[in-house]
């Protein structure tokens, strides 16, 4: 379905997300809060992997995705900016997820965190965290099918679709995250030399503290 797809020999493969978890939905909703204090210790890749899968996994052979699409047009981008140690399996750096064939690929080996932070007016969580996920959109994509509806509406909300059930992933594996949508568009672009991606939603997200 997405036609830019890159070839899955060159990418960093993930390992399988978990599709049928322990966790009731209601449980998950129930304890959901923004959590903006980490403990100690880096994220696994089988957390990562379930993150990004929660976020925009292929779930379908036509290439449906998790989180739901206008027309199935999917103008999401998902990065991952991986701090030193903050994945024992994963250089540091930032990487882009592949949805299809649920792999990363290495975009850059410096970490983005100090400079995200500095873009979200300096919210610590943001450069704190072992691992930040951003969300951008390839607004064109879909404003191709709806015009401006696509950048006004639909774009965005697709970010809080994918993002929400980023954020329920990480309360049912007892991660800690908030969404992160205050900070300077232009900032975080370059920060994540995104081109001509909107940057519209990221979270940072650690090992839960003991509160
Ligand atoms: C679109 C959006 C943007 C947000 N931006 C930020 C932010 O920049 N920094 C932050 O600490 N929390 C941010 N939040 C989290 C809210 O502050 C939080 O959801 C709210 O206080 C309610 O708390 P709860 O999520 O624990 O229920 C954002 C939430 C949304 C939905």
């Amino acid at each position: 379905m997405n036609a830019i797809e890159p070839d899955p020999g060159s990418d960093r493969p993930l390992p399988d997300p978990d599709q049928a978890g322990s966790t009731p939905l209601e449980t998950t909703l129930t304890h959901r809060r923004s959590r903006r204090e980490f403990g100690h210790g880096p994220i696994s890749l089988a957390d990562v992997s379930q993150l990004l899968w929660a976020a925009q996994g292929e779930t379908h052979p036509d290439g449906l995705r998790t989180a739901p699409s206008a027309g199935a047009t999917y103008p999401l981008v998902v990065r991952l900016s991986v701090a030193e140690n903050g994945v024992p399996d994963l250089e540091p750096g930032v990487y882009r997820y592949w949805p299809g064939a649920h792999t990363l690929r290495t975009e850059t080996s410096l970490p983005a965190q100090a400079e995200l932070q500095r873009a979200a007016y300096d919210q610590e969580w943001v450069g704190e965290a072992p691992i930040v996920v951003a969300i951008s959109g390839v607004v064109e994509r879909t404003a191709r099918e709806y015009g401006p509806r696509a950048g006004d509406l639909y774009v965005p909300m697709e970010a809080g679709h994918a993002g929400e059930n980023l954020h329920l992933q990480a309360e049912a594996v007892g991660l800690a995250t908030v969404p992160v949508g205050g900070f300077k568009d232009e900032a975080v672009a370059s920060a994540l030399d995104l081109g001509p991606e909107r940057p519209l939603i990221m979270y940072p997200v650690g090992q839960r503290s003991s509160e």
